[in-house]
């Protein structure tokens, strides 16, 4: 049955909070489950709901793919423990990188990721804890790309004909899958959590493995982890919805030192959009663009070309890979 949305316009927040912590709890009963926090806005709003449903019963993990920023693994899990949500960091690095090995189709690596998540990572995770429930923040533009065959999102599963009791041991429960990024915001805003956290910009699941094309190694990561945070400081206060850096596969001649350097290239993107469902680049000032170029050429490593996407979603998407 096609899924009806419930748009920013249409939701009431606290009623919307109260019928879900109520379902999570009828659900879920006097059994455990376990929660994928990966510190995006869908799964923060997941994991405030669970914790209100569960308390205790609710198992919050935060899987380290060894994808994602800087600092980004111990900063969510302190916020939420620091809110007294216990969370732990599973650190299941070499596990994510053994998938992706020798993996360069853009699909390829999202099935690839998909799978360690799923089958491997919580597939054990819940095996151990004896919970018969995974919980998790899917939302309704994930589903709808997925299904259309645009692109496999991370977290699609039983909307692809996936019997995840099957396959993995366990239900998976998503309580935000009627809602569109907006309406996720409001409802985070309505469990107490700061501005920071409903107004996060958008951060992909497979985090950055959907912004190196072509294989995503430890070596690669590093490079466009670096070029992320620039970007990330660079643009800190513009008004945009999401930026991001990604590696390229090709390279390209430069000249470093009066010398050839046949180098790597970094294409920046940032975006203007609602809902991911369509996007424009945003309109930077040429000044900016010149200081990306300048500091992501100097900081990271091997890097002679920097480039901007002006193109908008359709037909580009948002993420490279
Ligand atoms: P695309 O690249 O499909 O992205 O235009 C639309 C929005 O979704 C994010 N994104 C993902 N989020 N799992 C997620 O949870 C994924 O596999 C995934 N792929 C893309 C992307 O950052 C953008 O906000």
């Amino acid at each position: 049955m096609p899924l009806k949305e419930i748009t920013l316009a249409e939701i009431n927040p606290t009623a919307f909070i109260d019928a879900k912590v109520r379902e999570l709890a009828e659900t879920v009963g006097d059994g455990a489950a376990v929660n994928a926090l990966s510190g995006g806005v869908d799964s923060n709003t997941v994991t405030m709901l669970g914790h209100r449903a569960l308390g205790a019963r609710l198992k919050s993990y935060f899987i380290d793919n060894g994808f994602m920023r800087e600092g980004e693994p111990d900063r969510v899990v302190a916020f939420f423990n620091a809110r007294g949500v216990p969370v732990e960091k599973v650190d299941a690095r070499e596990e994510f990188f053994a998938a992706l090995r020798g993996k360069a189709d853009p699909e390829e690596k999202r099935q690839a990721i998909s799978e360690a998540f799923y089958k491997r990572v919580f597939g054990r995770l819940v095996a151990r804890s004896g919970a018969r429930f995974l919980l998790q923040g899917t939302i309704l533009t994930d589903v709808e790309e997925t299904v259309a065959g645009i692109k496999r999102q991370h977290n699609i599963l039983a909307q692809l004909g996936i019997d995840t009791q099957a396959a993995y041991g366990y239900k998976v429960l998503e309580p935000l899958v009627e809602l569109r990024k907006p309406a996720v915001r409001a409802v985070c805003k309505a469990l107490g959590l700061p501005r920071e956290m409903y107004n996060r910009p958008p951060f992909p699941g497979p985090a950055l493995a959907a912004r190196v094309i072509g294989e995503a190694t430890p070596e690669r990561i590093a490079l466009v982890r670096i070029a992320t945070r620039i970007v990330e400081e660079e643009l800190e206060g513009t008004d945009t919805f999401q930026c991001l850096a990604i590696l390229h596969e090709d390279q390209v001649t430069g000249i470093r030192d009066g010398k050839r350097e046949f180098g790597r290239q970094i294409e920046v993107r940032c975006w203007d959009s609602e809902d991911t469902v369509t996007a424009a680049p945003t309109e930077l000032p040429f000044a900016t663009l010149k200081r990306l170029a300048e500091r992501i050429t100097r900081e990271v490593p091997g890097v002679v070309s920097v480039t901007y996407n002006i193109a908008s979603k359709p037909p580009s998407t948002v993420e490279a890979v």
